[in-house]
């Protein structure tokens, strides 16, 4: 590794969550003591690997100001996007004059509050001499079925279906690049298929189930579970 070479990490937390039927967006809801995006920053934080952590956030949130951790000397804020792809390209867009090319940034959804230090050390020893970079992945452990309307039309062969999670790791340019060139596609739900557009193949690295994503109303209670039986 080049001493020179900066971890960066990019938080994607201007979405609205409807699928949570809340009366604010997921990411400020309440788990033990917080909100959820405070827990998600706190363990980045902690994580001690990052020269900064970009958040993007909708201009109308009226919530992230109200949060201690929105001062902190390494958070940075940038302005979300109408998608996911699109707010984790305004934060690359920020950081222009802070991140050199070849430094790696991992990008993590402020919805995932349970990420691990464990989790982001092992990503990033298992790919920081990769030339592409990779993602944080389950395998999937029931049988997938291929539906059209109710019916099945098909049986996947699981053993190579993997669930992508984040952080996700890939150098800025790379990113940046792909992203730019994916621009309004619907089908970049994250930034792997960018970079796979890009005819590229990110690694998978296998993640901890607990890394879960808050997405249904019962997800809070989950994730708090996993946070009191977790111990690093
Ligand atoms: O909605 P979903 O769970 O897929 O969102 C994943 C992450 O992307 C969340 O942290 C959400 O806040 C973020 N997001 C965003 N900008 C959007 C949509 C989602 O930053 N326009």
């Amino acid at each position: 590794m080049t001493d020179s070479i900066k971890f960066w990490a990019v938080v994607p937390a201007a979405g609205v969550g409807k699928r949570m039927n809340a009366d604010r967006p997921k990411q400020y809801l309440e788990l033990a003591g917080k909100t959820v995006i405070e827990h998600t920053l706190l363990r980045l934080l902690k994580a001690d690997v990052f020269a900064a952590v970009v958040v993007a956030i909708s201009e109308e949130d009226p919530y992230w100001p109200e949060l201690e951790v929105s001062t902190h000397e390494k958070i940075i804020t940038a302005a979300g996007g109408k998608e996911r792809a699109d707010s984790v390209l305004s934060a690359l867009k920020s950081m222009r004059d802070l991140a050199s090319d070849n430094d790696w940034v991992l990008v993590h959804d402020a919805a995932r509050p349970c990420i691990t230090a464990t989790d982001i050390q092992h990503l990033i020893a298992s790919l920081v001499n990769d030339e592409v970079g990779g993602i944080l992945a389950l395998s999937s452990h029931d049988t997938l079925k291929n539906v059209q309307g109710d019916s099945i039309v098909g049986t996947l062969d699981r053993r190579h279906i993997w669930r992508a999670l984040t952080p996700q790791m890939f150098r800025y340019d790379l990113l940046k690049n792909a992203l730019e060139a994916a621009e309004g596609n619907p089908a970049i739900t994250d930034e792997a298929s960018a970079l796979e557009l890009q005819g590229l193949q990110p690694k998978i690295v296998e993640g901890r189930p607990d890394n879960i994503k808050i997405t249904r109303p019962e997800d809070l209670e989950l994730a708090q579970f996993y946070m009191e039986h977790q111990h690093d």
